[in-house]
């Protein structure tokens, strides 16, 4: 007799009628007292800061997808087109039976370009919430259906120990968007050697953006429809949530330039005029002019990037970049 049991399992999910679903686990718990500490001490210091993470709230997030579209904001689409352009040169670095890291993931569509030409044996889909996560590796899982997918929730700029479920490797870590950008040069090193171990056998594949001058660099972070500035902006709604502070947006504007010493981007929110704030338990005076400064965004000669790589441990690197010599995307074998 035919054993239909037998035959079904051959056949592909998509056959059967049951799609694969990924597999998700969540590392990071928030603590939002720990948030709203951390978020205080940085107010109060002399030059007062914020980590460039609370940029990303809904709002933030979706205003930092239209930056990536403005004309003078040049990262996203030309690391789009060297991995256009070299795709079939990197996945040819990339072993058989890789797992695919993505970190910092989001709507997971710069590594679902790049399976084609890579054919991952597994993709593991990195970010600080697995709720980011869950729709678009549902939807993506249902494209791939035989690919196994994983999503995993932490926060990987303080450790990158992956959990169990992500396999024994070998790991090709995916950064793309020059996020490294908001590491300063000595975080940086530190990231790249956990990097390092995390993918023996495999590798790094991550976007750099390049130094070039003021004056290509600086629209970037001040677009002429404002659209950075309401992004940066934003960020005080979001504190007045997180902490419970009185931020009123009317007294601060966006501020970017860049700081050729350090050789980084830095953004500001600026005091229009004299301004007190208030939160449960503090408060600080701001005087007209006076600065938070929210994010730092490091740019980098290729050699120095290089160098940087060769000191956390790789021994074999190489880089692509664009015609224009504005960014590069380096792959450092593990
Ligand atoms: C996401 C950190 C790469 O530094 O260019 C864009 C963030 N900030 N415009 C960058 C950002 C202002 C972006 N990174």
């Amino acid at each position: 007799m035919f054993d239909l049991s037998a035959a079904a399992a051959t056949l592909s999910p998509a056959v059967t009628g049951t799609l694969p679903q990924p597999d998700f686990v969540q590392l990071h718990h928030e603590d939002r007292a720990a948030v709203r500490a951390e978020l205080m001490a940085g107010l109060l210091a002399p030059q007062a800061f914020t980590s460039p993470k609370y940029l990303y709230d809904a709002l933030g997030s979706r205003l930092f997808e239209a930056i990536t579209e403005l004309p003078e904001y040049y990262p996203t689409r030309t690391e789009a087109s060297i991995f256009k352009a070299h795709a079939t040169a990197m996945a040819a670095l990339i072993p058989d039976n890789a797992t695919l890291v993505d970190l910092g993931a989001g709507n997971c569509a710069k590594a679902a370009s790049l399976f084609a030409a890579f054919a991952p044996a597994r993709y593991v889909a990195v970010d600080i919430s697995v709720e980011f996560l869950r729709q678009a590796l549902g939807s993506l899982q249902a494209q791939h259906p035989s690919l196994p997918m994983l999503g995993v929730g932490m926060d990987f700029s303080s450790s990158l120990q992956l959990p169990p479920q992500a396999g024994n490797g070998p790991n090709v870590l995916f950064y793309p968007g020059s996020s490294i950008g908001n590491f300063t040069p000595v975080q940086a090193l530190e990231f790249l050697r956990q990097a390092r171990s995390a993918c023996i056998g495999g590798g790094l594949l991550l976007g750099v953006d390049l130094l070039k001058p003021r004056e290509l660099l600086e629209p970037a972070y001040d677009d002429a429809l404002g659209v950075t500035s309401a992004f940066n902006r934003n960020l005080l709604p979001h504190l007045n949530q997180l902490v419970g502070s009185d931020f009123l947006l009317a007294d601060w504007q966006h501020a970017a330039f860049f700081n050729a010493a350090e050789s980084r981007i830095e953004m500001h929110l600026q005091a229009m005029r004299d301004v007190q704030v208030r939160w449960p338990g503090g408060e600080r005076r701001f005087g007209q002019g006076e600065r938070i400064h929210t994010e730092s965004s490091y740019k980098w000669r290729a050699t120095d990037f290089e160098q940087l790589l060769q000191s956390a441990g790789f021994v074999s690197t190489q880089a692509w970049t664009d015609e224009r010599g504005w960014f590069a995307v380096f792959w450092a074998a593990g």
